[in-house]
């Protein structure tokens, strides 16, 4: 794998093709942060009208923090998973009371915050702060492993740090913010689970697996 050719590939496609999505028109840490919570157990499609009424009615971490249990609730109401919204309020009241309303930028103190796992953190910190750290969700999984050929099983919570160390090897330092949406992205239109349009992938020619011809065969999934 010539990872200089790889990350060009794969940005050079993700600038040109990447969808237009609303969490992608700012910066605002806070913002990246509630679009990850949200699209965490839930798909895009679902997420973006709820994104959308969030920032209008929570636009900052200060309106946020001050919102009534009740009303959090209120506007989060059909995205389920209804523990990521009671975290992601007090981890925002804690941002606002302990670090004057900025979201934290390094790992050791992002993590610390409630709902707030290695993916969130990585995503935080990559997408808004540019920092060059994985943000390894299981689609994020399914990608590399066709890439590099991992045959790890992807269900087993041990597998998570093979995976971010492959990351953490090819990340594009220059963008990271780019390159670990660009591997999402990829993982949403062309790296599908089942039927992966190969022919049609930017980084084919870097492809392990397409190459071997195991594309469908990973990730490895063992039934939890
Ligand atoms: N899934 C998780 N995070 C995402 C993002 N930032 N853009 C698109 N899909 C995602």
């Amino acid at each position: 794998l010539q990872i200089e050719s790889f990350q060009q590939d794969l940005v050079g496609w993700y600038e040109k093709e990447k969808r237009d999505l609303p969490w992608r028109k700012s910066k605002d840490p806070y913002k990246i942060w509630v679009s990850e919570v949200m699209l965490q157990q839930t798909r895009v499609d679902t997420v973006i009208p709820y994104y959308e009424r969030f920032m209008e009615k929570y636009p900052t971490i200060d309106t946020f923090a001050k919102a009534e249990d009740e009303e959090v609730l209120k506007i989060w109401e059909g995205l389920g998973y209804y523990s990521r919204v009671r975290n992601l309020h007090s981890a925002v009241k804690e941002v606002k009371e302990r670090y004057g309303s900025k979201v934290p930028d390094t790992l050791q103190t992002i993590s610390t915050l409630k709902g707030v796992g290695p993916y969130t953190a990585g995503a935080v910190l990559s997408i808004a702060y540019n920092q060059p750290e994985p943000a390894v969700d299981g689609n994020v999984m399914r990608v590399i492993s066709r890439i590099l050929s991992i045959w790890d099983d992807i269900a087993k919570p041990s597998s998570r740090k093979i995976f971010e160390e492959a990351v953490r090897k090819l990340i594009y330092e220059q963008d990271p913010s780019s390159f670990n949406q660009a591997l999402m992205e990829l993982g949403a239109l062309i790296c599908t689970p089942t039927s992966p349009s190969c022919l049609l992938c930017p980084v084919r020619d870097h492809c392990c697996a397409f190459q071997e011809g195991v594309q469908t065969e990973l990730p490895v999934k063992t039934r939890k």
